[in-house]
């Protein structure tokens, strides 16, 4: 499989936790009382397979290689990429100690939480089109089919040590628990 496709792959599963986070901020904002810990899984999901994982192959390998490939990083499209992954590193901070508060009953912690997850939905799904739509376009045509081989070999070593053996697997389980609990009438099943 072409890397961008196995970044285009991980999208989609990134877009179904985002999904199953606007539905959790429709239910605080709706005043319904919702598992502390679900927020949680949710961050976790975010933090270890979308950044961790999806987010390091892209910045450690797809990046570099556009750049040797003559793709101007400042300036250019990598360069605002860079920028809105840690735009969306802010709002899930803000989301993780919002989420301790909404733990620990702290008032107005639930508005935190959705202002902070409704903005890195926005913020993150405009990104995802932005990679689907014309970074990786210009991947395939900048980078050869022996370097896009490489980097594809290149992910798996990235994924085994940012995330370990097996993890990939748990994320799966993580993304459909959710799915089935918020998003029920959604029963397609995501393959990461
Ligand atoms: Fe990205
Ligand atoms: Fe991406």
């Amino acid at each position: 499989m072409k890397p961008t496709d196995i970044l285009k792959q991980e999208h989609r599963a990134i877009e179904q936790m985002l999904a199953v986070l606007g539905k959790i901020c429709d239910m605080l904002e709706w005043g319904e009382r919702v598992n502390p810990e679900h927020l949680d899984l949710a961050i976790t999901f975010i933090r270890e397979f979308a950044d961790r994982c999806h987010h390091a192959k892209e910045e450690k390998l797809l990046f570099p290689a556009m750049e040797s490939a003559g793709v101007p990083r400042d300036g250019g499209p990598i360069g605002v990429m860079l920028s809105e992954h840690d735009e969306g590193r802010q709002f899930v901070r803000g989301m993780a100690s919002a989420s301790a508060g909404y733990r620990n009953g702290t008032a107005n912690a639930a508005a935190n939480f959705t202002g902070n997850a409704r903005s890195f939905i926005a913020l993150l799904s405009e990104h995802i089109k932005k990679e689907d739509d014309i970074l990786f376009m210009m991947a395939d045509t900048h980078l050869t089919l022996e370097k896009q081989a490489e980097l594809a070999s290149e992910f798996d070593r990235v994924e085994h040590e940012e995330i370990g053996v097996g993890k990939h697997e748990e994320f799966h389980r993580l993304l459909n628990t959710m799915k089935n609990i918020y998003l029920p009438s959604d029963s397609t099943k995501t393959r990461l």
